[in-house]
């Protein structure tokens, strides 16, 4: 893409990686008198434009928290829907996400899904492996605790069979082990429905993001609302914990 190509609203490099909390789907369809379905049905739609608005403007990568480990304890009705809806996304969008130049990447413990949705999402990880634009993650029966726990186990495994020093452990080590290795840190997270907290989504990433909350319900956020929270994001001074005037 040129720099014309470019939206003027992320122009600021420093915005790599957006991270979503997608969340207020329930409500949104309780508002509406339809059932918690219609509300997650409405919600695939808003992804939908929130990737093709990201692709667009040129924000490199972009994490979204479709469905948390301690979803599980929802009903077994919801939780069916949930899958239902993540298998047909899966079928549905593989070739478009290609067509749009999109790399995809889940993050989460897989186990929990048949073998279905587990083959339709390595394919399509595989399928879409050579792109080039947009990074799009998607962290389902994501935990945040989880995510640490399987880095240590594997850093752990690596310390028994002599591979690494224990005193070798340190914090770029750790990173690698994480689910999101090798991508630019989360420079903004954004989470809907008015709830002002992570619910044990991205821990170890967001040491240092830019936390934006709406009031807006996910089926309801959209294109405008995404470049207001990237615009509040670029009036954010970032010091990391150093004084601006000693750098
Ligand atoms: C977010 O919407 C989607 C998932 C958690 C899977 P919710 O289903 O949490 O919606 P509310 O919070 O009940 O409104
Ligand atoms: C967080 O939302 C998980 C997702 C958006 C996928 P929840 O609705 O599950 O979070 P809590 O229960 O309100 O903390
Ligand atoms: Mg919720």
């Amino acid at each position: 893409m040129s720099s014309e190509d470019q939206a003027p609203l992320n122009t600021n490099s420093a915005l790599k990686h957006i991270a979503i909390i997608m969340d207020g789907n329930g409500r949104w369809a309780k508002a509406k008198h339809l059932p918690r379905a219609h509300g997650h049905q409405k919600g695939v739609q808003t992804v939908r434009e929130i990737v093709k608005h990201c692709a667009k403007i040129g924000v490199g990568n972009l994490t979204l928290f479709a469905f948390s480990s301690e979803n599980m304890k929802r009903s077994s009705e919801e939780v069916g829907v949930l899958f239902k809806l993540f298998l047909t996304v899966l079928k549905q969008e593989t070739k478009k996400l290609n067509d749009n130049n999109i790399r995809l990447k889940i993050i989460g413990d897989m186990s929990v899904f048949s073998a279905e949705i587990q083959a339709l999402a390595s394919d399509a990880e595989k399928l879409l492996s050579h792109n080039t634009g947009l990074t799009l993650v998607i962290a389902a029966n994501y935990g945040g605790q989880w995510d640490i726990a399987q880095a240590a186990k594997k850093i752990a495994t690596l310390a028994s069979e002599g591979q690494i020093q224990v005193d070798d452990i340190d914090i770029d080590i750790f990173e690698k082990h994480t689910a999101l290795a090798g991508l630019p840190k989360v420079d903004l997270l954004i989470r809907t429905s008015g709830e002002i907290r992570i619910s044990n989504f991205l821990l170890w990433d967001i040491a240092y993001s830019e936390l934006f909350f709406t009031n807006t319900l996910w089926p309801d956020f959209g294109p405008d609302e995404l470049d207001e929270a990237i615009l509040d994001f670029h009036s954010r001074d970032r010091r990391f914990g150093a004084r601006k005037d000693e750098n």
